[in-house]
C-alpha cells in the first residue's frame, strides 16, 4: 500500500509545482504503519531546505491516545531567511513540542522514527512515538527531548484452565497482564552526499470511531544543492 502512494507521490512530484525539478530523493522509515491517509507531499519553496522540526505529541493519559499526530518541518534559504514550513497532514490530538533546531548554517539530512507496534483489536494503538532528526554536522535532534518516555504497554493474556466443581468440568478464564516492550527504532534513513531534506509527506489516522493512532508514517524528500 505504501509502495502505491509513495509512486503516486512521485508522479504528483512531476506534475510541475514550484521547486519539483530539486528533488532527488525520497526516504521512507522501514517501520511505518498502513494507516489512515497520506497528507499531500509537502515541500520548502524553491532553493530552501529544512534546518529544523518540531512534532505534535498527546502524552499518556486519554482513553484513546495518539502520540505524535504531526511533524511540522522549518524552511530557509541559502542566505539564513525562513521560508516557510512542511506540514503535509497533522492529526487533531496533542500539542506541539518546540523547535529542535539544528547549530547555524547546518542543515537536517537523515531521520528515524519510533513506532509503537500494533497492539491488536482490544488495545489502544497509538502509531509513531517519537522523531529523530540529524544534521549535518552530526548533532541529533530528538522531538520529544527526553520530556515524555514511553509508557510501558499493558496487554491482557487469557488463560484458560479445566476445572471439576462438584464432579461437573468447566473452563475458567483468566486475564493476566503482561507489560511488553516500549517503542521500537526505525533504521536510520539519509539523504547522500550533500543533498538536504527539503520536504514531507505523512499518513495520520485522526477523527475516526475507531481506535486512532495519530500519525503513522511519513516520507521525507531530499533535493539537491
Ligand atoms: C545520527 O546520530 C547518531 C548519534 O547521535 C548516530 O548514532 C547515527 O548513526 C546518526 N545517523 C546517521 C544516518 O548519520
Amino acid at each position: 500500500m505504501s509502495t502505491l502512494v509513495f509512486l503516486l507521490s512521485l508522479l504528483a512530484l512531476g506534475s510541475g509545482a514550484p521547486g519539483v525539478k530539486e528533488v532527488v530523493e525520497s526516504l521512507k522509515v522501514d517501520n511505518g504503519l498502513g494507516r489512515g491517509k497520506w497528507g499531500s507531499v509537502d515541500l520548502c519553496p524553491s532553493g530552501s531546505y529544512v534546518f529544523a522540526f518540531e512534532i505534535k505529541f498527546e502524552p499518556a493519559g486519554h482513553v484513546d491516545e495518539t502520540a505524535m499526530n504531526g511533524i511540522k518541518m522549518y524552511c530557509k534559504d541559502v542566505t539564513g531567511t525562513l521560508t516557510g514550513y512542511t506540514i503535509s497532514s497533522e492529526g487533531v490530538e496533542g500539542e506541539w513540542q518546540g523547535l529542535r533546531s539544528c547549530n547555524k548554517g547546518e542543515y537536517l539530512q537523515s531521520l528515524r522514527g519510533n513506532v509503537m507496534p500494533e497492539q491488536g483489536t482490544f488495545h489502544d494503538d497509538l502509531g509513531m512515538y517519537n522523531f529523530q532528526m540529524n544534521c549535518s554536522d552530526g548533532q541529533t535532534l530528538d522531538g520529544l527531548n527526553d520530556t515524555y518516555h514511553p509508557p510501558a504497554q499493558e496487554k491482557n493474556e487469557i488463560k484458560r484452565e479445566i476445572l471439576t466443581v462438584d464432579g461437573r468440568e468447566m473452563e475458567a478464564i483468566f486475564l493476566t497482564t503482561k507489560i511488553t516492550d516500549d517503542g521500537v527504532w526505525s533504521s536510520w534513513a539519509s539523504c547522500t552526499g550533500n543533498n538536504r531534506i527539503c520536504g514531507h509527506q505523512s499518513r495520520v489516522q485522526t477523527n475516526s470511531i475507531a481506535d486512532d493512532a495519530g500519525l503513522c508514517d511519513v516520507i521525507m524528500f531530499c533535493c539537491s544543492f
